[in-house]
């Protein structure tokens, strides 16, 4: 059965506030750099005190030696969910995963900010941003990682060649479009096979949040 996510892109008053109102749920809840730091860290502790998963979506991308030591500390934390750059290369995804232990390691492909500008910012000589990230995508697979983050568009075929875990941002129950560039509704993610849906604002802004968490714990079928 797919997970549901909630991003916490939230300032720290609220973040606390919002895993109050939903830890009742069978949710995941995700925590950026942003309100890493503002917590100090302690909204970590806060979402494991719940019961619930922790999603740490740091996108590491340093030395191979720095980014284990990092996964090390995040184990200890119990983090579930730990996020790194697929573009770090296979000796850095490797030596993450030797340190992982249970932990998911989620490799992040070509962030969703980028075009084919960016394929020849790199030199890389593939023609669409798709095929890149699909070339990304078996790399994480073949380095040992656990899952990718991508766009429902692409679940089928990420799933197809590499069978791994995928995290699926872009999900819109509203028709709001905001700063994503493709979007797509939760049954269509469920239906390409998507094993993580991530939802920040339409569950936040929301005037009702445990409404719409429950008619997408629904379409996951919790
Ligand atoms: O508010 P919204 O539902 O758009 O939030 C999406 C979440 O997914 C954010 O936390 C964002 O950082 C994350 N994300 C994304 N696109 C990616 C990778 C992660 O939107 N390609």
């Amino acid at each position: 059965m797919p997970k549901l996510c909630v991003a916490l892109d939230l300032d720290e008053d609220r973040a606390y506030r919002l895993v109050d109102l939903l830890s009742d749920y069978p949710l995941v809840f995700k925590v950026g750099p942003k309100l890493f730091i503002q917590s100090r860290g302690k909204i970590l502790g806060y979402v494991k005190e719940k019961g619930r998963e922790l999603f740490l979506d740091m996108k590491f991308h340093d030395i191979p030696n720095t980014v284990s030591l990092a996964v090390e500390e995040s184990v200890t934390l119990g983090v579930d969910y730990l996020t790194l750059h697929t573009l770090g290369g296979e000796e850095m995804l490797r030596t993450a995963v030797e340190a992982k232990r249970d932990l998911k390691l989620i490799g992040v492909t070509v962030l969703t900010s980028h075009d084919e500008s960016y394929l020849s910012f790199l030199k890389t000589g593939f023609k669409s941003v798709e095929e890149f990230a699909l070339y990304l995508a078996e790399i994480a697979h073949a380095s040992g990682l656990d899952g990718v983050v991508c766009s429902a568009g692409e679940v089928r075929r990420i799933k197809e060649r590499t069978g791994l875990f995928t995290v699926v941002p872009g999900i819109r129950v509203s028709g709001r479009r905001g700063d994503q560039r493709r979007v797509y509704p939760p049954e269509f993610a469920v239906k390409e096979g998507a094993d993580m849906l991530v939802m920040g604002r339409d569950i936040y802004e929301s005037d009702d949040p445990r409404g719409v968490v429950e008619r997408v714990l629904e379409v996951v079928g919790a």
